[in-house]
């Protein structure tokens, strides 16, 4: 066997392989040992130290000197695992990959990384290309285990990933511990445990523990886990994202898409969109710049602190508009603002060193996304990005202009109340928790390209009661009322399967 440690650090893998060997007490002259392990990591300081934790070992176990000299040479390498020219493949592949977010990553590596893995896109983690590199290092018969970060399953950055292990690998086990903590020290990874192999369709066992105490984890470990492993006859494809761990979850997932629209499709003019980053927010967004701005000028800025309850409850802040007030493609003319021209001036050397300035330099007192009268003057739900579910506001004469955490759904043939009402009810937030990303404490995303995986009734096919009654629901907070009343929408309006639908809704209401 060969096993392969891609990035030992302490040896938190490496010492228990090397005891398991030990206990077997094999035949030192074997030459077979010298391919035994391949130990890598980046850190020399690693390295020696791992490797001196091994002799030891060798040594008690009676492995002669120039032997265990020989192995050690041969099992440890110093050096970048993503850089290093293997000339073997391995039969298992385990560890704990480093996990260096792409801003921290040396640009020289971003570039090299870039040149030699497709996965290595979207400012991606460098975990992403250690599953690669690891992966194909696999031999045909080859298992990885990773414990690493699950961000990849659900990101927009983890595509190109999935689309890897769902085309030309098989996933043996996903092990969801996001809200477990299995490190010695705390560590804020959004764990998982991973099992992947070259059987292609073979089945998949998949669940979530929150606690690595009470033998969840062993049980898991034996199989004897029934209780916390679903089984999936057909994992993820593609690009999908690995939405839920349950697979009854998600063939109810699977039949909700299949028999309605997602948001943008459900009824003419439905759109989702994010709120205005600006690229210098103490400049254009705050409360006290009202008196030195031309009123014309200022719009009153939404931030996620302002939607409570599904409530607007806006505290004053205002977006200074550096675009012409009359075609919002064209740029403020300063000399008719001169107050705002002043102000402006005032921050030029800040605004002037953003990048979207130095593009445009003409333009350099443009906010980093165009900020659109189309977008403000719409009636338009507004949902703040991070929010545990059913934080859904409607501004409904359109007198607000969404911030960056702040995302904003407009439609030309909805009732917007009635709309909020689905929105905000146990249906969509289901929805919501399984296609977005878990934050620590429960919380969800509520971001554009999850917003997108929703999936509601067409607006056409609810009839004019049903749309009075959801939209009569509009100031209710008892969350109850409001899902009875989707509850029975829903089922209505799929009458194909009105007792399954029914049954469905239910699955996402208790969550
Ligand atoms: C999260 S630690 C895991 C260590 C070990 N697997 C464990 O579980 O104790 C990550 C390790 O990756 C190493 N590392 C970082 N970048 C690396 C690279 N490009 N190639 C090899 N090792 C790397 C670090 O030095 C660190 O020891």
């Amino acid at each position: 066997m060969r096993i392969l440690e891609p990035s030992c650090g302490d040896g938190a893998f490496v010492l228990p392989i090397v005891d398991a060997l030990v206990a077997e007490s094999p035949d030192w002259n074997d030459a077979a040992l010298e391919t035994f392990l391949c130990a890598f990591d980046i850190s020399e300081k690693s390295v020696s130290k791992v490797r001196a934790a091994v002799d030891g070992k060798l040594l008690a176990a009676g492995c002669p000197k120039a032997v265990r000299e020989r192995l050690l040479s041969r099992w440890f390498s110093c050096g970048d695992f993503l850089l290093h020219d293997f000339t073997c493949t391995f039969d298992v592949v385990i560890g704990n990959p480093p996990y260096i977010r792409f801003d921290n990553i040396d640009p020289a590596k971003q570039a090299a990384y870039k040149s030699r893995y497709v996965t290595f896109s979207e400012r991606c983690d460098i975990y992403v290309p250690f599953f690669e590199r690891s992966m194909s290092l696999l031999s045909k018969r080859g298992v990885l285990s990773f414990i690493c970060s699950n961000r990849f399953v659900r990101s927009s950055y983890g595509r190109r990933l999935r689309r890897m292990i769902g085309d030309s690998f098989h996933v043996s086990l996903y092990l969801n511990m996001e809200h477990a903590q299995p490190f010695e020290t705390d560590v804020s990874a959004y764990p998982a445990v991973f099992v992947i192999d070259r059987r292609v369709g073979r089945e998949t066992y998949s669940g979530e523990i929150s606690s690595i105490e009470g033998g969840e984890l062993e049980r898991c470990r034996t199989g004897s886990a029934k209780s916390i492993l679903s089984r999936f006859d057909r994992w993820y494809s593609g690009r999908d994202a690995w939405v839920t761990t349950d697979s009854s979850l998600r063939s109810t997932i699977d039949n909700v898409s299949g028999l309605f629209p997602a948001i943008e499709e459900s009824g003419a003019g439905t759109r989702v969109g994010i709120g205005v980053a600006t690229g210098a927010d103490d400049v254009y967004a705050c409360g006290q710049i009202a008196s030195e701005i031309e009123s014309s000028c200022l719009l009153p800025l939404v931030s996620s602190e302002d939607i409570r309850n599904g409530s607007i409850m806006w505290n004053k802040r205002y977006i200074l508009n550096p675009y012409d007030q009359h075609d919002d493609s064209r740029m403020l003319d300063l000399s008719m603002f001169p107050k705002t021209g002043a102000y402006l001036n005032r921050h030029a050397e800040r605004l002037k060193s953003r990048y979207c300035a130095r593009k445009h330099p003409d333009a350099w007192y443009r906010t980093l996304d165009r900020i659109k009268y189309s977008t403000l003057r719409a009636p338009k739900l507004l949902l703040p990005d991070i929010q545990r579910g059913g934080n859904v506001a409607l501004d409904e004469r359109g007198e607000y202009y969404p911030h960056h955490n702040v995302y904003w759904i407009k439609s030309s043939s909805w009732n917007m109340k009635a709309l909020c009402v689905i929105m905000r009810s146990s249906f969509v937030t289901g929805q919501m928790r399984c296609v977005s990303m878990q934050m620590r404490g429960g919380s969800i995303r509520y971001q554009a390209q999850n917003l997108r995986n929703v999936h509601i009734p067409a607006w056409r096919s609810l009839d004019e009661s049903d749309v009075d009654a959801l939209a009569s629901l509009y100031l209710e907070k008892d969350l109850k009322k409001i899902d009875a009343c989707v509850e029975r929408v829903v089922a209505k309006v799929s009458f194909r399967q009105p007792r399954r639908i029914s049954e469905l809704y239910f699955a996402f209401a208790l969550g």
